[in-house]
């Protein structure tokens, strides 16, 4: 083994406190050699060098049998080059050849962030556009590109890698744009977003598993010699896996330690790969799944990959979430509401479902409105046929007769109670029994001579047709224009399957699971240009398109269909590591509660429900007195805690997977000058020892007011020993204290 010198360039990116280098070899070979804590100077003799048998050798370095690809960190690792991990690239020529040999041609730094047409990008600063507001958070804005080219000799593809670096987040992002400037057609075959090769280092894992109703459970494992990968073909990023993943240090915990997140701009079906090679070097790589993709490109053509959001702090998976609850909120997330408080809302699908009338409907949102509710979300049911989920969908006429008035009516009267009104859709979906699939059943994706996979007794629209995606939008935009409307609840109900366009030729079936997506991402920004003040929530099932790419358009997502408090609390959690409070859609519903039968009081529903983007789903009318107290009460919380909900920092004072005896939480200001701590009392002991729980990020000088309780305690008190749970009988007790350093 021997460590050489040869001559190499460098390219390096620097953020506040990262560095992350590349190296050029000679004949062109773009390898990486760094992305960690803020380093000088030229780092290329971090790599070794021996005579790796079987690994081979590029052709010009035949000679010298140490220069293997197969062992070096690649930028970029190409099908075909003698690197046989996985590659984030494979292409096939028009005569069905895979290979590339992928070199370096030049590379430009462009002041500003770049964009990436038709798709979701975090941004520097918002546009000035019908919907979009100037970016509060100025200190963070500044950012740049870096645009490295690659060229194949054989094939004439160049490959574009941008890079976008936000030096105050600690932030890069990452994509690739392959062209094809040669003159016979080429399939891009796989082009992930991002990879990373680590030289050495021992890794877990971290990534966020779940299904309908129970989304992004944390999961940490060791990453082992072979390949994982997970990912998602349902043509959603889907409930089962999620599209952001955290490369961690073995010992890392909440509060140190190396940690590397990747978060994925993209809501369709994706791919992560996490490779220990023979080296025992480590690969990490996310990107728009391989499986049924093979992008045709014609001469001339340009294919863009996804974004990537790339993040490293030293310090432990709480820093880590900050950068990414930042990055989210303040440039990804836009729009008129990206920063405002949203309004207290109440749905009526778990009061109602799809048996409702406007009678029934009204009397809901006036009793909502006395107890201080500030907007009535109409949810499925209110067009077509549709009085349950076997019709009615792609029929978007309102049904007058149910409502026993028209829409614009019901708005106005939900307006006289002085409430916002919103409005569910599910643009992307069909029932067979509609009048729509009547006319064109050739607008579903349905394989000819095949019976299609039901889903909810549904069939998904081919959103890859302009002319169908158009269609949709225009008969919404219709109901939307004669009604006062403040907020949608845009839906997505089941999984892609029978992926076949009557319009398109078998050539470019490899496109069709990303055009859909495009198709989505262009009906929701004609959403934002049309309706700059209408608020969006985004909703798959729940959570099931629960990714940074949605929230580009939605700035929140109905997080899961339970809405079990205690179920809740597991959910939040896996869904905080890399997604801001503001962004998770939330609850309080009725007990025993639709799902699971769980009966807990209306103040545990509400300090769950609170994490996040609050709101009330049940017949209001049905609760107590004493209940209705409460939620007057909550409301006056709510309001006065958003701010410090939404933009506060937030920890995890506890990991579902280990503490039995309580949940908890917490959001501290920026200042460190107040926090909500909240806790949930889980499994009750008989005579029970004392439970503490240590807060976290506090001013370890000051002293902190606890609530109204009196008592004064010092912040590195309560960061070293805590507060205790109260002693109480009873599961599922939920305290919340407010903090205010003196
Ligand atoms: C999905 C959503 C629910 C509700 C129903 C309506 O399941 O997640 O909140 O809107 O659809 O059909």
């Amino acid at each position: 083994m021997e460590h050489k010198k040869f001559q190499m360039d460098y390219i390096t990116l620097h953020t506040k406190h990262t560095t992350y280098q590349m190296g050029i070899t000679e004949s062109g070979f773009l390898l990486h050699l760094y992305y960690g804590p803020k380093a000088q100077g030229e780092l290329g003799s971090l790599l070794t060098f021996a005579d790796r048998g079987y690994s081979g050798n590029p052709y010009e370095l035949r000679d010298d049998r140490t220069f293997s690809l197969d062992a070096l960190p690649q930028e970029y690792p190409n099908y075909g080059n003698g690197d046989f991990r996985s590659p984030a690239f494979r292409l096939r020529d028009d005569s069905g050849v895979f290979g590339t040999d992928l070199r370096y041609e030049s590379h430009r730094m462009i002041p500003g962030k770049y964009r990436i047409p038709g798709m979701p990008a975090a941004y520097a600063e918002e546009e000035s556009g019908s919907c979009l507001k100037e970016t509060r958070n100025s200190k963070y804005t500044a950012a740049y590109t870096l645009e490295v080219t690659l060229t194949d000799a054989r094939t004439d593809i160049e490959v574009r890698l941008l890079y976008g670096v936000f030096p105050e987040l600690d932030v890069i992002t990452r994509c690739a744009v392959v062209k094809n400037a040669g003159n016979s057609t080429v399939f891009v075959n796989k082009a992930y977003s991002m990879c990373l090769d680590f030289l050495t280092g021992t890794y877990d894992l971290i990534h966020f598993h779940g299904r309908h109703a129970m989304e992004r459970n944390f999961e940490r494992i060791p990453v082992i010699s072979g390949t994982q990968s997970f990912g998602s073909i349902r043509g959603a990023s889907s409930h089962q896996h999620n599209p952001f993943f955290i490369l961690a240090d073995r010992e890392a915990t909440e509060d140190f330690g190396d940690c590397y997140g990747v978060s994925l701009l993209y809501s369709g079906n994706f791919k992560f790969e996490a490779e220990r090679d023979q080296y025992c070097q480590t690969r990490v790589q996310i990107g728009i799944s391989d499986e049924m993709f093979d992008y045709r490109l014609e001469p001339g053509e340009e294919f863009h990959t996804p974004e990537a959001a790339l993040a490293y702090t030293p310090k432990g998976l709480s820093a880590l979430s900050h950068i990414y609850h930042r990055l989210i909120r303040n440039h990804i997330c836009r729009g008129f509401w990206k920063n405002r408080r949203r309004p207290i809302l109440i749905n009526n699908w778990e009061a109602t479902y799809f048996n409702f009338t406007g009678k029934q409907i009204l009397s809901i949102a006036r009793e909502a409105a006395n107890l201080g509710i500030e907007m009535f979300v109409l949810d499925d049911g209110w067009f077509g046929k549709r009085d349950d989920d076997s019709s009615g969908l792609g029929d978007w006429h309102v049904n007058e007769k149910k409502l026993g008035r028209s829409l614009a009516e019901l708005s106005e009267e939900i307006h006289g109670m002085d409430m916002l009104f919103g409005l569910w859709i599910e643009p992307e979906m069909v029932n067979e029994d509609s009048e729509l699939y009547k006319k064109h059943p050739d607008w579903a994706f349905v394989i000819p001579n095949k019976k299609p996979v039901m889903g909810r007794n549904q069939l998904v629209l081919d959103f890859s047709r302009k002319e169908v995606a158009d269609f949709i939008f225009q008969e919404i935009a219709k109901v939307l224009d004669s009604i006062r409307v403040e907020y949608l609840k845009m839906d997505m109900n089941r999984s892609i399957c029978d992926v076949y366009s009557a319009l398109s030729g078998y050539q470019n079936y490899g496109k069709i699971m990303h055009n859909y997506v495009l198709g989505v991402y262009d009906f929701l920004e004609r959403l934002h240009a049309r309706y700059p003040r209408i608020l969006i929530e985004g909703c798959c099932g729940g959570g099931g398109r629960f990714d940074a790419g949605m929230l580009y358009y939605t700035p929140q997502i109905w997080c899961s269909d339970d809405t079990d408090a205690i179920e809740r609390i597991k959910i939040q959690h896996g869904t905080s590591f890399g997604y801001p409070i503001s962004a998770v859609g939330s609850h309080v519903s009725a007990v025993p509660n639709e799902q699971t039968g769980r009966t807990v009081d209306i103040g545990t529903r509400a300090v769950c429900a609170m994490a996040g983007s609050f709101g009330y789903e049940l017949d209001i009318g049905k609760l107590q007195a004493e209940e209705k107290a409460f939620v007057k009460e909550q409301i006056l919380d709510y309001k006065k805690y958003w701010n410090l909900i939404h933009n506060g920092l937030y920890y995890r004072l506890h990991n579902p997977a280990k503490d039995r005896e309580a949940a908890a939480w917490l959001f501290v200001s920026e200042d460190k000058s107040e926090a909500l701590l909240n806790m949930i009392s889980l499994d009750t002991h008989a005579n029970a020892p004392a439970v503490y729980i240590r807060l976290k990020g506090l001013d370890a000088e000051k002293n902190y007011l606890i609530g109204d309780s009196g008592n004064v305690l010092n912040g590195n008190v309560l960061m070293h020993t805590g507060i205790a749970v109260p002693f109480h009988s009873g599961e599922y007790r939920a305290w919340q204290y407010h903090l205010r350093a003196l």
